[in-house]
């Protein structure tokens, strides 16, 4: 007798927390999906892929204690302020500049990559490895990291065996919670114009000199890492960088710039302000011949050589930007 009571309030204790955890389950779901601007409405079927994929990152007051908690703070760190960082830590002056550039990833992937709307690195962990046509092959999230510490930050690569690198793969995992691997992320790769107007440099600088130089400055060498990277010179990204594309820089300055309006400059402003900004010298990729591998290289990466025929008034745009297919 004992025991059946035993049994059937216990049973009845399992069903009602199965049902309040449905019922929580079910508020969260709504309170997410209200939250994201391009949800899908009740008469909208969601997609199957996106649907349950929100950028809603755990926070990073709730790491764990211990190595993996120190790792993925560390890699935060790393990860808003790595030209400071690493620049200190390093022997002296000269191997700080030879390491890294004055960028940080935060420069491009605002907020450590914790923004939504800014090339953000939330899911990272879930969609890496994944096949880079710029490589030709299947490329880990470490050597991805790599990619941009070679090109976007102009620098040197870390060690395969290097801590900060295990650090940066922890903060990007820490920050991919909940995202099942192979996710559509609806956030990625958004920052790219598909079809970039004809660009004038001249009406770019003169808008870059209005709109750009309180943060970014005259000469493009900036104000700061996260306050306003520098654009071009020694001290930005080489012309080997994903963002040294005019697509990929005209998308990303239509989308988060001028900070605090973006989404305010027209398609061809925003072309305009990337054709000045990658016409200005800045550090040069060595291995371009290396890159895409098997074939399909873009048009529109902004080489010494382009730059140079911006220079000479004899760069054809529309050839750049593959219109004249
Ligand atoms: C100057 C701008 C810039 C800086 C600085 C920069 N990145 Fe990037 N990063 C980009 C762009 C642009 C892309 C997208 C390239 C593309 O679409 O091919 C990208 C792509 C990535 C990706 C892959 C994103 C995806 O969706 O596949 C990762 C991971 C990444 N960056 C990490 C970093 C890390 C870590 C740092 C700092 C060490 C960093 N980036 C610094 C511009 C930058
Ligand atoms: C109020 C300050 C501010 C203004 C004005 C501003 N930016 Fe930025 N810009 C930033 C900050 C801060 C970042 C770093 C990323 C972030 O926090 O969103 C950035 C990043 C960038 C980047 C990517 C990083 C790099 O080194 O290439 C580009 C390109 C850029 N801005 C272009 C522009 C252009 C073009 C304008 C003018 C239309 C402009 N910005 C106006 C503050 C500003």
């Amino acid at each position: 007798m004992r025991n059946s009571t035993t049994f059937i309030l216990g049973f009845l204790f399992v069903v009602s927390l199965a049902v309040i955890g449905m019922m929580a389950n079910q508020l969260k779901v709504s309170k997410e999906t209200a939250n994201q601007p391009g949800a899908p409405t009740e008469t909208e079927a969601p997609t199957p892929q996106v649907a349950g994929i929100t950028h809603t990152p755990p926070s990073l007051d709730d790491v764990p204690e211990g190595p993996l908690g120190e790792a993925i703070l560390r890699g935060y760190e790393l990860t808003n302020d790595t030209s400071n960082v690493l620049r200190a830590e390093a022997a002296s002056v000269e191997d700080g500049e030879a390491r890294v550039n004055a960028l940080s990833c935060t420069s491009c992937h605002a907020g450590a990559g914790l923004e939504e709307e800014t090339s953000s690195l939330v899911g990272m962990s879930a969609v890496y490895p994944m096949f880079i046509g710029r490589s030709g092959q299947i490329v880990t999230l470490e050597e991805r990291i790599n990619g941009c510490m070679v090109r976007s930050m102009n620098g040197q690569k870390f060690a395969d065996d290097d801590e900060d690198l295990d650090a940066m793969v922890a903060y990007l995992t820490y920050i991919s919670e909940g995202i099942p691997v192979g996710a559509e992320l609806p956030w990625r790769g958004q920052s790219d114009m598909k079809d970039v107007p004809t660009p004038s440099v001249a009406d770019g600088e003169e808008l870059y000199q209005q709109s750009c130089i309180a943060c970014h400055a005259g000469d493009g060498s900036g104000t700061g890492s996260n306050s306003g990277p520098a654009l071009w010179g020694d001290e930005s990204f080489n012309d080997g960088a994903g963002i040294a594309r005019v697509s990929k820089m005209a998308g990303y300055i239509k989308n988060n710039m001028p900070i605090g309006a973006a989404n305010t400059l027209s398609d061809q402003e925003a072309s305009d302000l990337a054709a000045f900004i990658l016409s200005q010298d800045r550090p040069e990729w060595g291995k371009h011949d290396k890159d895409w591998p098997g074939g399909g290289r873009p048009s529109d990466i902004m080489t010494k050589e382009l730059r140079q025929q911006v220079k000479d008034g004899t760069v054809d745009w529309d050839e750049v930007l593959g219109k004249n297919k």
